[in-house]
C-alpha cells in the first residue's frame, strides 16, 4: 500500500464561482488523469479530492463548498497547511486514437488533465462535450477549446451552447462522427444516460464513479460496490465497461457514511 504524505501550504485560490475554488499546491504528483488524492485538513478530518491539473512541480484540484469540510477549507488563505496523500486509484486508460469526452455539471476537472495528457501524447481526434445546467456552472470552456479539436457546451437553461444535456449533444455527435473510445464524467444519472448511447454505439467507454470513501486505500470498504465487492478506491474511480457489467448499483444507488444504501 503507498502512502505519499505531504503536508504543504497551499499555493494559489482560483475562484471558479461563488461555490468553486480551485486550490494548487507546489508539490510533486506522479498522477494520472482519473485518480485522486486525499486531502487532510487538521482540525477536521480527510476528504477525497480528483486531480484537476499536475506539472512538474505543483498540482490542483477544484473544489465545491458543500459540507464542514470544504467549508473549511473556504475559509483558509494562501499559506495555510493541509495534507495530501496519495495519488491514488485507477486511471483512464488513456486511448488516444478518436477520442469523444462527455462531462456533466462539477465532475469535469479529470476530463480537463485527460485532455491535457492525451494532446501532449498526440491524440489522433479529441471532442469535448461540457454540460452544466447553466453557463455559471460550466468549468473549463476556454481549456477544452484550446485543448479539443472540437468543444461543445450544453446547458439546461439554454445561457451558453445548446440548450439540453450532455447526452442529447453526445446522440447528435455521434449521429455524425465515430470513435474509438469514450470517457465520461458527471453526475451518475448522468453516466447512465451516456452509457446506454455508448453502448448503441457499440464504442468502448469509461465512467469516473464516486463512491463514500474513508480511508482511499482499499482497507475499510465504505467504498465497495454491490453484489460483487468491486472496491471503487483501488479498482476505480475510473470504471471501464467490462468491470461496469457487473456493477448493479451504478445509476441505482449508493452507500452513505454509515454504509446504509439509498437511492441515486
Ligand atoms: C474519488 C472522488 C473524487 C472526488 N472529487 C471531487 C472534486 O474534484 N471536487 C469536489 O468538490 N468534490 C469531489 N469529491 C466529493 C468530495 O469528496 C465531497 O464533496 C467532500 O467530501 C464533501 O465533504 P464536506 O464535509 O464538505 O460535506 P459533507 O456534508 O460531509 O458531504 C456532502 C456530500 O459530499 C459527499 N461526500 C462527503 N464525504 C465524502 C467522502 N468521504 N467520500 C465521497 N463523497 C463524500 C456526499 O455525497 C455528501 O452527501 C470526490 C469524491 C470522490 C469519492
Ligand atoms: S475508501 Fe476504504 S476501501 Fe475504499
Amino acid at each position: 500500500m503507498k502512502c505519499d504524505r505531504q503536508t504543504l501550504p497551499i499555493a494559489a485560490i482560483r475562484e471558479e464561482n461563488p461555490s468553486l475554488r480551485t486550490f494548487t499546491f507546489h508539490g510533486a504528483l506522479d498522477a494520472q488523469p482519473g485518480q485522486f488524492i486525499m486531502l487532510t485538513i487538521y482540525s477536521q478530518g480527510e476528504k477525497p479530492f480528483s486531480i484537476l491539473d499536475v506539472d512538474d512541480n505543483s498540482f490542483s484540484m477544484t473544489i465545491k463548498n458543500i459540507g464542514p469540510f470544504t467549508s473549511r477549507l473556504f475559509e483558509m488563505q494562501v499559506g495555510d497547511l493541509v495534507s495530501v496523500r496519495g495519488p491514488y486509484g485507477h486511471a483512464f486508460s488513456g486511448n488516444n486514437d478518436k477520442v469523444l469526452m462527455v462531462g456533466g455539471g462539477y465532475a469535469t476537472p479529470p476530463l480537463r488533465f485527460l485532455a491535457k495528457s492525451l494532446r501532449e501524447t498526440g491524440v489522433g481526434k479529441l471532442v469535448n462535450i461540457n454540460g452544466a445546467r447553466t453557463s455559471d456552472d460550466l468549468l473549463y470552456v476556454d481549456d477544452f477549446s484550446k485543448l479539443c479539436d472540437r468543444s461543445l457546451v450544453a446547458t439546461d437553461d439554454g445561457s451558453l451552447g445548446t440548450k439540453g444535456t450532455s447526452v442529447d449533444i453526445m446522440k447528435n455527435v455521434l449521429e455524425e462522427e465515430t470513435f474509438d473510445q469514450i470517457y465520461i464524467s458527471g453526475p451518475e444519472k448522468m453516466m447512465s444516460a451516456a452509457v446506454a448511447v455508448a453502448r448503441e454505439h457499440n464504442i468502448p467507454f469509461e465512467v469516473n464513479l464516486e463512491r463514500y470513501m474513508k480511508c482511499g486505500v482499499g482497507v475499510c470498504g465504505s467504498c465497495v460496490m454491490d453484489p460483487n465487492g468491486f472496491i471503487l478506491c483501488v479498482e476505480g474511480p475510473i470504471v471501464d465497461q467490462d468491470a461496469l457489467e457487473g456493477l448493479e448499483e451504478f445509476g441505482v444507488s449508493h452507500r452513505g457514511k454509515t454504509g446504509a444504501i439509498s437511492p441515486l
